[in-house]
């Protein structure tokens, strides 16, 4: 694997060595001399916390040095262009770009704009993909039950402007899921349902919860719409907020996820958030051991 752009159309079998390599590093904790002399750059134009801390704490576990590259502070404020950005970088010897960016596509270009080896890994573009959320969502749920074909999932949220949920079914359905459910008000439901083929989708979250075995909880990324289409706050919780009285529809020991940041009372509540039948804390772990093994996957060539 060249670069790690998106996981639409990946096979089920490059999915299950990453989701395999992950958790063998998440045993062995670290293996510092892996890409010792390495040189990872994050560049990340839009704001994060798990992701960009979690690509830099793996990175560091397998050896590798990691810049972060301060875009706010950087000459692309000063009108320096992408190009100019990237090839200024390459002449850095890089080896792994970890880009993300507020559109669509934008890791595919660097990649195809790039001059050197260097290894371009999505960390979220647009409405589009997050391809290491969809991998370490996919491990959450193969921790607890690896029957995909068996499982129900629901994803309620902000589907439409949501590359998560995008990377999510990719994932899911790759390891061979066939019932999910896509939960949300009408604005926020994907415009093209074709995007979406062989997902259910419905605006009636507690119909939807019947019977889920996994439910991911999404927010509404309001920097990605115009206010027109928001809900107020108290609305939403009421009609698509999961709390203790809708998690019991769903099967007893159904798992609950959501990638964060979390809005406390918005899309989940707290007693969800914090409840014995979340993994949330565990999604977050997993993000560690997935990126490693996508940085090794990378960056060492296949044994
Ligand atoms: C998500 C993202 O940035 O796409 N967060 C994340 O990476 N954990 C989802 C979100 O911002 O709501």
């Amino acid at each position: 694997m060249r670069h790690l752009l998106t996981l639409d159309h990946m096979p089920r079998a490059d999915i299950t060595r990453l989701l395999d390599r992950a958790e063998e590093f998440r045993a062995r904790g670290q293996q510092r001399g892996l890409l010792a002399g390495r040189t990872v750059l994050n560049l990340f134009f839009e704001n994060s916390t798990r992701t960009r801390t979690s690509f830099e704490i793996a990175a560091r576990r397998l050896g590798a040095d990691v810049v972060n590259f301060d875009v706010s502070r950087s000459s692309t404020a000063k009108g320096e262009s992408l190009l100019d950005t990237l090839h200024t970088l390459e002449a850095m010897k890089l080896d792994a770009l970890v880009v993300r960016h507020g559109e669509n596509r934008m890791p595919d270009w660097l990649a195809e704009h790039a001059n050197t080896m260097v290894a371009i890994i999505n960390a979220g573009d647009g409405s589009r993909a997050h391809p290491t959320q969809g991998l370490l969502d996919a491990l959450t749920v193969r921790q607890r039950r690896d029957d995909f074909e068996n499982l129900s999932i629901v994803i309620c949220g902000d589907i439409r402007h949501s590359r998560v949920a995008r990377s999510d079914v990719h994932a899911f359905t790759a390891l061979g899921a066939h019932d999910i459910r896509l939960c949300a008000p009408r604005a926020l439901l994907p415009e093209d349902a074709d995007e979406f083929r062989g997902c259910a989708l419905t605006e009636d979250f507690d119909a939807a919860l019947g019977d889920a075995d996994v439910v991911v909880m999404l927010r509404i990324q309001k920097e990605r719409m115009a206010a027109a289409l928001l809900p107020a706050d108290s609305d939403y919780f009421a009609q698509y907020g999961l709390d203790a009285r809708r998690l019991a529809l769903a099967t007893p020991d159904c798992l609950v996820l959501h990638p964060g940041p979390i809005n406390r009372g918005v899309e989940i509540a707290p007693e969800v958030a914090d409840g014995a039948q979340s993994r949330i804390l565990d999604q977050v772990g997993n993000g560690v051991s997935v990126r490693m093994a996508v940085l090794a996957e990378v960056l060492t060539p296949a044994a």
